[in-house]
């Protein structure tokens, strides 16, 4: 009888399924976390204004409503002293606001909660950053840097300044998407920019895009070259103190914004990785970013300057940012905010903060995370990038004592800054699925709802991000643990311990710590990283060492510092260990690295069984989609096992423990055929 009534609750949840969640027929994952049209339940909206923004909030009440059938949802402007910025109010089915986007922000909050099951507590909700953008790498020719789901939604080659209908239907998706995880701006180009986004005919076209994005609540910005004077100007040079140049930006600017009234401001890398920059004239980087402050300021506009330099000196990488940047704090102007990469080296799958977080007192500062998945497994693996955004965003700076944390640090709440600024670096493109992988997905929802709450927790972003995706039942909790483990398990098989930078040159997927030819700058080789030798592993950044360590406050330095209590994940990120090194669970150094390579590799397998089992509640096309994502995942990481045991050992010289699966590969065969394992 018990096993009867149990079949016929799976039966009634699977029509469920098939009727609420669209069916298991074929989806594309285009519609996102917002689902695709579905009968909503008809509802009054009493609105006293009108503003495009506030009919798309009543839209999106009609076409989304799943709340008490013919409800009266109120939606309210006035002004509230415990509203901050775009903030709302949320009391039953009234939304108040002291803006219109605040109110589009309260109307997809009360939507999602309908769409998630969760209760509407009533109280205010206050975004943790102003600005919360995302970066897009997007070149003018249509391809995006470090971009693996497609080309830009925003240029194209052929054609470049036509804009069509699908283009724009596109931008108005996007922005949709956006506005519903209360991302409000976006940099339309690369930092590594072309001077000819200042030309009238890409001005035109950033013009269409804000055009669409403004109803949304969204603002464009733009990346801009430094030397632009020059290469676009005719003029002899871009030292920002030369009244010439000055002039010349004050002239563009002022043509930008009599076409975009509302541009956010400019995102620059200068004198980084070979862009030109302020120093190449002998000037810092205060000098650069305040000059295009001022000319900004008049429109409202701010100067967003990346703090990602390094140069190929004798220092180690991982001080450079700090040591240029330091000496400058309280030298900008308050429009000015130093956008700085989550760690000090770039992106890796595991980096301490970067210790400019907590550092600079009289100088905003803003958090800079890379969405598309660069060091990440591009868009075939599945990390859910969350995890290590919380991670970041809760270390403990002690800039001001415990409790110091990098969100503290930089949303305003440790020390007072005209602006705070987020930024995620896009993984979109014009996939069908917008991110190459289904659950690449959830990093784009993860960073918006992080950059509006950022002490939201990892385990209720997946599932908010779970159940509106997929229908899954009884396999939402194992699913949702899958992600939640998905980013350790990277680094199990990628970069365990600390190690870092050791990926192959082959677009920085796959392995390859042996990776040095000559003549290449040796702090873009693995080997300037983990500097193994037989005598060890590890970049020695104690006080013995480069002293990296230094540059973070104590307890910290000092934490760092020892050997003792340096936190595991981070050993080889601080110190050069010999093999034979005793960890604290009594393994050796060598022993616990093969063990977190297997256990990289076995956490995949597990994660293919999770989604296999899966398979009945979600649509083919969907299943099938992540299940080869993950077997390719599967495959890869036990490529990263083989060749980092097989590579490490030539220096160590000590056995693979017996209780670990033997490499499949040979070495040779690994590294001859690094080009193979190219991704499609
Ligand atoms: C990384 C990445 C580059 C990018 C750079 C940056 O080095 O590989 O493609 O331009 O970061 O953040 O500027």
């Amino acid at each position: 009888m018990k096993s009867k009534s149990f079949g016929m609750k799976k039966w009634l949840f699977l029509i469920g399924v098939f009727v609420a969640g669209g069916g298991i027929h074929a989806q594309t994952g285009h519609a996102l976390w917002l689902g695709r049209r579905q009968a909503a339940a008809p509802v009054t909206i009493v609105c006293r204004r009108s503003s495009p923004t506030l009919v798309i909030a009543r839209e999106e009440l009609q076409r989304g409503w799943k709340g008490e059938s013919g409800a009266r949802v109120e939606l309210v402007i006035k002004k509230d002293k415990l509203l901050k910025h775009d903030g709302f109010r949320l009391d039953g089915n009234t939304i108040e606001a002291g803006t219109d986007a605040g109110i589009l922000y309260g109307v997809y909050a009360l939507l999602r909660r309908q769409r998630t099951g969760e209760s509407v507590t009533p109280g205010v909700c206050n975004p943790s950053y102003e600005v919360r953008m995302l970066d897009h790498w997007d070149n003018l020719n249509g391809t995006v840097e470090r971009g693996y789901a497609g080309g830009s939604i925003f240029w194209r080659k052929n054609d470049p300044f036509t804009v069509t209908e699908a283009d724009k239907t596109l931008w108005r998706e996007y922005a949709r998407a956006n506005a519903s995880i209360g991302i409000n701006g976006a940099v339309l180009d690369n930092v590594n920019a072309s001077p000819k986004i200042l030309t009238p005919e890409y001005l035109a076209r950033a013009k269409a895009i804000a055009d669409v994005l403004r109803p949304y609540g969204i603002k464009a910005y733009l990346a801009v070259n430094f030397a632009s004077p020059v290469l676009l100007g005719g003029l002899k040079t871009a030292d920002p103190l030369d009244p010439g140049v000055m002039a010349w930006w004050a002239q563009r600017v002022k043509e930008i914004y009599a076409s975009i009234p509302d541009l956010g401001g400019f995102l620059i890398k200068a004198s980084s990785e070979g862009q030109p920059g302020p120093q190449q004239y002998g000037r810092s980087h205060a000098d650069g970013a305040n000059m295009l402050a001022d000319v900004l300021k008049p429109f409202g506009g701010i100067v967003i300057w990346r703090a990602f330099v390094y140069a190929a000196n004798d220092n180690d990488r991982a001080k450079q940012a700090y040591t240029e940047f330091m000496p400058l704090d309280g030298k900008f102007r308050d429009n000015v905010i130093i956008q700085v990469k989550n760690g000090p080296v770039d992106f890796q799958p595991r980096e301490p903060f970067s210790p400019l977080f907590g550092a600079m007192k009289k100088t905003a500062v803003a958090p800079e995370f890379q969405v598309t998945q660069e060091y990440l497994g591009h868009s075939v693996y599945v990390v859910f990038l969350s995890t290590m955004w919380e991670e970041c965003l809760r270390s403990d700076t002690y800039q001001q004592g415990p409790g110091s944390t990098v969100s503290r640090c930089t949303d305003g709440s440790i020390y007072p800054q005209k602006y705070t600024v987020i930024a995620g670096v896009a993984n979109i493109g014009t996939d069908t699925n917008w991110c190459g992988n289904l659950f690449a997905q959830a990093n784009w929802y993860a960073f918006g709802r992080l950059a509006w709450n950022d002490t939201l927790s990892s385990e209720r972003i997946a599932d908010e991000w779970l159940k509106q995706t997929f229908s899954l039942g009884d396999h939402l909790a194992p699913v949702r643990q899958l992600m939640l483990e998905s980013r350790e398990a990277a680094v199990n098989f990628m970069m365990p311990l600390g190690l870092h930078h050791i990926m192959s040159a082959n677009g920085h997927y796959g392995p390859g710590p042996w990776w040095a030819p000559p003549k290449v700058r040796p702090d873009w080789t693995p080997r300037y990283y983990h500097q193994a030798s037989v005598t060890g592993i590890g970049f020695d950044r104690t006080r013995a060492g480069s002293d990296a360590v230094d540059q973070y406050h104590e307890p910290l330095a000092s934490e760092f510092n020892d050997v003792a209590t340096c936190p595991c994940n981070y050993l080889l990120w601080f110190h050069n260990l010999s093999w034979d090194y005793k960890l604290k669970d009594g393994q050796t150094l060598w022993d616990a690295l093969c063990h977190h390579w297997d256990k990289g590799v076995r956490q995949v397998r597990a994660f293919q069984q999770t989604w296999d089992e899966a398979q009945p509640v979600v649509d083919s096309a969907r299943f099938t989609a992540v299940q080869l994502k993950l077997r390719e995942e599967c495959a890869n990481a036990i490529l990263w096992k083989d060749a980092c045991i097989l590579y490490f050992q030539q220096f160590s010289r000590m056995p693979i423990p017996g209780d670990i699966d033997r490499p499949v590969h040979e070495l040779n065969d690994i590294i001859a055929h690094e080009f193979d394992h190219r991704i499609p």
